[in-house]
């Protein structure tokens, strides 16, 4: 089994180059068909989906745009121990149809902060990709329509997912060995 260290911490392959490719191109085929008349708006989620919606957006057939943004997260004292802002948006989503993109949702907690941010500008539609899902962790009623894996509650670097900053350039994707 292909193991990598990053930093303190040892990593072994979980899902290889290949089968994300093939899955990513599945992913932007059926959101061509599901969307096909309309002009999506993709909004990558950054850093970590850089990759994702690259490779995302190169295989979709329709008519579409794409732009970024940021969440930046602090420790607060709120309930859930995080304040967030979204950082980026230019554009006007007022009537437009959304589809976010993400690396991973874990407990959606990101998510929903998005999707409430967004809604306020009055979008015709949201919808949400996202590489990964962390189903066991989700305390929030996110719904995910083009998944790529559901994956266990195990930390995972790679493909732009990172751990303290290393491993976003890395084409597979890794899982922490415990
Ligand atoms: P959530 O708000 O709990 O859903 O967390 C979402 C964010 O946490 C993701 O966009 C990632 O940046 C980060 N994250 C969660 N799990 C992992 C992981 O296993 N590896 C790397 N980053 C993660
Ligand atoms: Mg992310």
């Amino acid at each position: 089994m292909k193991t990598i260290t990053l930093h303190d911490k040892e990593f072994e392959l979980y899902i290889p180059s290949y089968t994300i490719q093939s899955r990513v191109k599945g992913l932007a085929e059926k959101i061509s068909e599901d969307m096909n008349q309309k002009t999506p708006l993709f909004i990558g989620v950054l850093n970590g989906a850089f990759l994702f919606c690259a490779d995302l957006f190169k295989h979709i057939t329709i008519e579409c745009e794409i732009s970024f943004i940021k969440v930046s997260s602090y420790k607060g004292t709120n309930s859930e121990g995080k304040v967030k802002n979204l950082i980026g948006l230019n554009e006007d989503v007022n009537g437009r149809d959304v589809i976010f993109v993400e690396d991973i949702v874990d407990t959606g907690i990101t998510a929903t902060f998005l999707t409430n941010e967004i809604n306020k500008f009055n979008p015709k539609s949201i919808v949400w990709a996202s590489l990964l899902s962390k189903p066991n962790n989700l305390t929030q009623p996110i719904s995910i329509k083009y998944l790529g894996f559901e994956v266990p509650d195990d930390f995972m670097v790679g493909y732009g997912l990172d751990y303290k900053g290393l491993g976003r350039n890395l084409q597979d994707i890794y899982r922490i060995k415990n």
